[in-house]
Parts: structure tokens; sequence; C-alpha cells
């Protein structure tokens, strides 16, 4: 854990250079608009540790498959997302003397997200080693309202010499992914090129030709008047730059405006890429740096009236969850329904920026709350687009007859993870996409969502449960075997409870659905039918499973077992473990992770958290008191869905607990692995522990029920979410709970198992 970020209201700031941390900060200070993401490297050159990264959307590279054994139904490629060219670069030279943070001594340094207005600043004062200092100040922000554009303003003054100050600004697309299976780069050039603007790379994919155009424009101000600038000094293969050199003295500075465009083919035609770049430089170089960043901050505040959560008496907890609502609305916009979210988004090369189940389990809620909700659709319809793929995947492991597996990791609908007990066991997934049309559904209220598109995954899914299971002739009951449930940290177990319960729960949803729109909707439900060929007798079967299926359970201790033979174990709480040996994922070796009963994260418990309205309190808090206290927390998912839980049971130290947990993780790099990028799919379940946490939000039979409670050191939170047209803003302080209904129409809610009516542009009042 670490503890260098300073605490504040609206932004990340890091006071003096940190070196040792500089991954980790590079991961947390990271800038996105949905199209293009950026690692916070220096725009300078930086010869200490360092993780560069340029991400954008929808971009990867599908890198050959590298396995010691290979097993049949791995996947040909492992999708990475690709690190791409780079267009924050600027290169400082002193008398000659190149700037490098690493090598020089720093006297000043300063770095701030500012999550308000949406950019990164940085000031430092460098002394190089022949003691000449230079003070920089940079802003830089990937812009929100021209999408394809990134811009930088870079000011250099000399504090205490004399002498030539030469500024490079360039793009380079000679760039590796650190996690390169065979050390293969992954861009070609296509062309370069310059005119006495601009300069950009076209640059394509070695697979699958995708194309990114990356342009810039610059224009160099010297103490306050214009100058000209030297084009294409140097002749590289996949590198273009310009330059500038001018004789300064103390106090004199030069500011470079750095205006980037990254035109990519998922989004602009290949044969107008070069042209398509240029005319986003021209327009924002026209629109300049000042006015561009006035758009960003707007575009800021419209987010922040849609999504911000204010939390009074508690900075820390403040900032935790305005980092977290930043960086998911940084990463995700929900305009493309190809797009999804990466559990690193775009801070980091880790996990492939491809797309889990943590999308449906954990990131949904938070968009359909808080954006419009053709968002939530588009995350749906990017699974609908799938299920093709998800029958083609399922038929490559021995399924048939229309069942769909889908992946567990996929760019594109086909699976990309090569871990046997990840890609063939951790079938569970499936489950989370029909619970993620149920939980819309029961959200928005949007039945028709299922004959437009729901029902045909619900019944490839259900499909694919009934082939999946077995009838075990010794205990007379269904039971599915070798799997891997939400936790990981035990591999092909029998009869995982949670994989038990939501097999049966999907067939059994799929039935009522089925059901329902056999008498309100035949004819559509006839089109159904008939494009899926489902039959009477398959339901009949599925009846049968889901009447006979097996769950392990303890009736001692009343509690569910997370799987056959889980009390076989040598059952020891957390707190016992000595404190040198977290993370066990980096200090033990996984034998032993397998053998321990450790758990990574939510697995019994995350079918509590789903089907909360299935079980009563005193079933919750025995399963609860049972498995959190084994529960290590290593995967970014864990704290969330416990925070939750501990609210609904009243344990409110452990809920404020995982809250900091969760909301700081990655500030205060609790897992120690925030290097790697940040864990923005678990963001969103921060944004859940207040909402449905704290909140105590839940849907139940088309309307809202609150049961709020507010930790201790706490003056008041506040929060708003959009339901069904009515924005709501919640505020809850220790003596009473302030409800507003930003609509037309009234609006019952129950607030701690009393019904109120709130009438629109109206704020009512309740005593807590
Ligand atoms: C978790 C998975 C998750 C993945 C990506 C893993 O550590 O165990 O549940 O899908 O990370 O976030």
């Amino acid at each position: 854990m670490k503890d260098y970020i300073i605490h504040d209201e609206w932004s990340i700031i890091e006071e003096g250079f940190n070196p040792e941390n500089q991954r980790v900060s590079e991961s947390i200070f990271s800038i996105g608009n949905g199209r293009m993401g950026q690692r916070a490297n220096f725009e300078e050159k930086y010869t200490g540790d360092s993780l560069r990264g340029s991400y954008v959307a929808g971009v990867y590279y599908p890198d050959k498959t590298k396995v010691g054994w290979w097993k049949n139904g791995y996947p040909e490629y492992f999708a990475k997302v690709l690190n791409a060219p780079n267009w924050i670069g600027i290169s400082v030279f002193v008398d000659d003397m190149e700037l490098d943070l690493h090598t020089c001594t720093i006297v000043e340094f300063r770095r701030e997200l500012n999550m308000q207005k949406g950019f990164l600043y940085r000031n430092f004062t460098a002394e190089m080693p022949d003691g000449k200092q230079i003070a920089v100040e940079s802003y830089r922000f990937c812009s929100i309202a021209e999408p394809d554009a990134g811009l930088i303003q870079y000011s250099i003054q000399s504090v205490n010499f004399s002498g030539t100050l030469k500024v490079v600004p360039y793009l380079d697309a000679d760039i590796i992914n650190t996690d390169s299976n065979y050390d293969e780069k992954f861009w070609e050039e296509v062309d370069r090129g310059s005119n006495q603007k601009q300069s950009w790379i076209t640059a394509k994919t070695k697979k699958l030709d995708f194309q990114v155009c990356t342009g810039m424009q610059v224009d160099i101000v010297f103490n306050g008047e214009y100058q000209s600038i030297i084009g294409d000094p140097v002749d590289r293969d996949r590198f273009v730059s310009k330059e500038f050199s001018k004789e300064i003295s103390p106090g004199d500075q030069v500011t470079l405006y750095k205006y980037a465009a990254v035109v990519s083919s998922e989004n602009h035609s290949k044969t107008n890429l070069i042209a398509t770049c240029q005319r986003i430089l021209e327009k924002v170089y026209k629109k300049g740096f000042v006015e561009c960043l006035k758009d960003q901050e707007k575009a800021w505040k419209h987010k922040w009236s849609e999504s911000d959560i204010v939390i009074l008496g508690d900075v820390a907890a403040q900032q935790g969850i305005r980092f977290n609502i930043f960086q998911l609305n940084q990463t995700y916009t929900g305009e493309d329904h190809r797009l999804n979210i990466g559990p690193k988004g775009f801070t980091g090369e880790k996990y492939g920026g491809s797309t889990y189940w943590d999308t449906e389990a954990y990131c949904l809620p938070f968009y359909m709350s808080t954006a419009d909700p053709k968002v939530a659709e588009n995350l749906l319809l990017y699974r609908y687009n799938h299920l093709k793929k998800a029958i083609e995947n399922a038929e490559l492991l021995g399924f048939k007859d229309g069942a769909a597996l889908y992946p567990m990791v996929t760019m594109n609908g086909e699976e990309c993870h090569n871990e046997w007990e990840i890609t063939f066991e951790e079938i569970h997934r499936n489950g989370a996409i029909v619970y993620a049309i149920f939980d819309y559904i029961r959200y928005t209220g949007d039945e028709g969502y299922l004959l437009r598109n729901g029902l045909e995954v619900l019944i490839a899914i259900s499909r694919f449960w009934a082939q999946r299971v077995n009838f075990s002739n010794e205990k007379n009951q269904y039971v599915i075997l070798g799997v891997t449930g939400p936790n990981e940290y035990e591999n092909n177990v029998n009869n995982n409870w949670y994989t038990n319960h939501i097999a049966v729960w999907c067939m059994e949803y799929t039935m009522e659905c089925l059901e329902k729109f056999r008498q309100s909707h035949s004819k559509e439900l006839e089109g159904i039918i008939e494009k899926t060929g489902i039959l009477a007798n398959e339901l009949d079967n599925w009846k049968n499973i889901c009447e006979n299926m097996y769950y392990p359970e303890d009736s001692t201790r009343g509690i569910f077992l997370q799987q056959d033979g889980f009390l076989d174990k040598d059952i020891r709480n957390v707190t016992e473990l000595p404190k040198e040996d977290y993370p066990i994922n980096q200090n033990w070796s996984w034998d032993r992770i397998l053998r321990s009963c450790y758990i990574k994260q939510a697995d019994v418990l995350q079918g509590f958290y789903f089907f909360e309205h299935k079980f009563d309190l005193d079933k919750l808090k025995r399963n609860f008191d049972f498995y959190e206290p084994l529960t290590v927390h290593e995967s970014s998912l864990s704290p969330c869905v416990h925070s939750i839980l501990a609210s609904r049971l009243g344990y409110l130290e452990k809920a404020y607990e995982m809250y900091l947990r969760t909301a700081r993780l990655d500030l205060d790099d609790y897992n120690n692995d925030t290097e790697d990028g940040c864990h923005i799919t678990s963001m969103a379940g921060t944004w859940m522990s207040i909402v449905k946490g704290f909140g105590g939000l839940q849907i139940i039979d088309h309307q809202i029920h609150l049961n709020p409670f507010i930790p201790n050191g706490w003056e008041a939170y506040s929060f708003k979410i959009n339901f069904r047209n009515h924005i709501l803003n919640v505020k809850v302080s220790q003596d009473k709970v302030e409800i507003s209904n930003r609509s037309t129409e009234m609006l019952r809610i129950s607030i701690n198992g009393t019904f109120h009516q709130i009438e629109p542009e109206q704020v009512e009042e309740i005593v807590a």
C-alpha cells in the first residue's frame, strides 16, 4: 500500500517526484476520452523506469498464442490492446544536453490531474548536470469535444542561464508492446509526411490492417511572440519531428502548443485518413489551445452534472469516488456499440484491453444510472452482436444445437484467452450476460429489448447450461463438474455453488420470459421461436434440470458451500496470515494458493449480491460471516461486492473499510499492481458501493427502494440516478434524507420501507 497522493476533493496531486512510483503514477494520472487514452508518461525524455502507453479504442493485435503445452480448443491468439504511436513526445535540449528527469536533479516537481476540468498539469524545475536550471509547466488533455484530438501546452523558462534552448516536438510510431509474445513490433509505416504546418505518420498493424494516422501541428511562442519552426529536420523510419532553437536568458520563456490528431480506420475511411487527420488538426489549431480547453471544461461540467457523487466531511473518500467516476467517464462513452470497457481501460496493457464479464457484472449499473439509456443498451448489443461467435465458440468445445458460450476474454466475439482454467472452466461468465439483461430490464422497464434481441441470447445460453450439466446417478441430481468459479484461487472444482445457481437461474429466467411473451406477444415470439428453433421438449428438459440440480450446502453452519469438499480445507481466517505474505498471489506458489482456503473475490457472496431478492438477511449473514474472513480481496472486483453486502447487513465499519479499499484501490495501490494500469471495471463497483451499498438502492416491482445509512465520519453524501427519465438527486445526511426529482412526473419511492411521493422539481425531506 502507498500513501503519496495528496488528498484533495477535485484533483489527484503528487508533490515532489517519486521515481520509485513512476509506473503507478503513470497509470493514475492517465487521461482519455473514450476514443483514445494516454498514460501519464512525460513529454520529454525519461530513461528511468516507465511504461509508455498511448491507446486507440478498438485497435488491437491478435498476438499468436504462446503456451507450454497446446490444448485442443485453445484460441489461436491473445488480443493485445495496442500501444499506439506516441503523440505526446517533446525533446528538450539545453546547449545540446537533453533534458531527462532521470539523470538531472529535480529541484521542484508537482503533477495534478484536474478531474473537474479534465486535464493533466505538471510543473517542475530541473537542474542539468552542468548546473543550468529550467522551469517547465505543461497542460495536456484528450479532447472530449473533438475525440480524435489531444492537446499539449508546454512552457520552458530559463531560471539561471543564458544559452541555446532547442525544442523538438515529434511523433513516433516505432513502438513496442511490453507484453508482445514474441518481442515483435506490431506497427508498420504506411506513409509519413510533413508540410509547413503539419506532420503525420500513418501506421498499420501487421495483422488485421488497422490503420492509424497520427498528426501534429505546432505553434511556438517566445516571450509572447509567435515564432517560426523548422520542419522535418531528421529522416527516420516511423518518426517525424519539427525543431525550434533559440538563444535564451534567465526569465525568457518558450511555449510550445502541440495539437495532435489520432485518427483510426475504425472510425474513418482508410483512403482519407491523412486528409481527415489534417482537417482535425486544422480545426483544433484554429480554435486554439485556450478555447479547446474551455470546451473540455464544459464537457466535463456536463459529465459531472450527470454522475458526480459528493461526500462532505471525508476528503479521502471524496477523492476516491471522483477518481473512479472520472476514469469510468474517460474510458467509455457508450456511443459506439463495437466498444466495451477493458479492465484497465486506456491505462495499461494488461488484460489486453479486452472485454470480460466485468462489464455485465459490475459496469452496467453505473452507465445505466448516469448516462443516456442508449449507453446501457449498447453494452447489451455488444454481446448480442457477438452471439453468432459465442455459438461457434461453444461448437469448438463440442456443444451443439445453438448453445452459446460467450468468451471469458474477447475483442470481437472470439475467445482470446488461453489459460485452461479460465478459458474452459470459468463458464459462470455466461450467467452474468443473462443477469445483465435481467438487470437492464428491471431498471429501465424496457421489456421490448427481450423481443428485439435479449431472448435469443437467453435461449442460446440456457442451451449451453442444459448441455453442460450431467446427471449424477450417485447423487440422483444434476451436477456441474470441472469449473472455476469467480474465485480464481481454486480451479477445476465440482459443483461451484455460484455456477450451479446461476445456471439454473438462467434457464428459469428464460422460461419465465418465454411464458410471459407467449401470453402477451405471441406473434413476435413466434418469430423468435422460428429463428432459434427452440422446441417444447428442450424446455421440459430445462425444467427437469432446474428442479433436480444439486447444490453443495452445510446445514450445520447454514451456509452454501463454495464447492464440493470446501470444508476439507484447513480453514483459517485471513487475519492469521503474516503481513508480509500479502498479496498472496505475489508471495505464495500457485500450488499453495490453490490448496488454501483463501478466496480471491466474492464467489458464493457474488450470488448473494446478484440475487438479493432470493435470500433473507439471516442466510446472507451466515454466509458473509463465514466467507468474508477467508477473502483476501486480491481481485479489484472483490471489495465493492463485500461493501454492498456489509451495508445490507448493517456492518457499517466493514462496509466503510471495503468502500475505502475499492475507492482508493489505485490511488493507494492496495494490491501492489497499479503500475500495470488502473482497475477501471471495479471502479463501477465503487460507485455501486455508495449507491447500492450506503444508499441501499434496489429496484423492486418497477419501483425504487432506498435504505440509506451514512458512515460515521461523513457529514453528508449525495448521488444522482437517472431512473426511467427521472433524474433523482439523493442526499443523505446524519439526520435526514433529501430527494429531488428532476422530471415532469411524480415518482413513488420507498425509503426505509415507507413509500413517499416525490413531486417533480421538488425536494422531499425525510427525517431519518
Ligand atoms: C478476476 C476476474 C476478472 C479479471 C479482469 C481477474 O483478476 O479474477 O474476475 O474478470 O480479473 O478484471
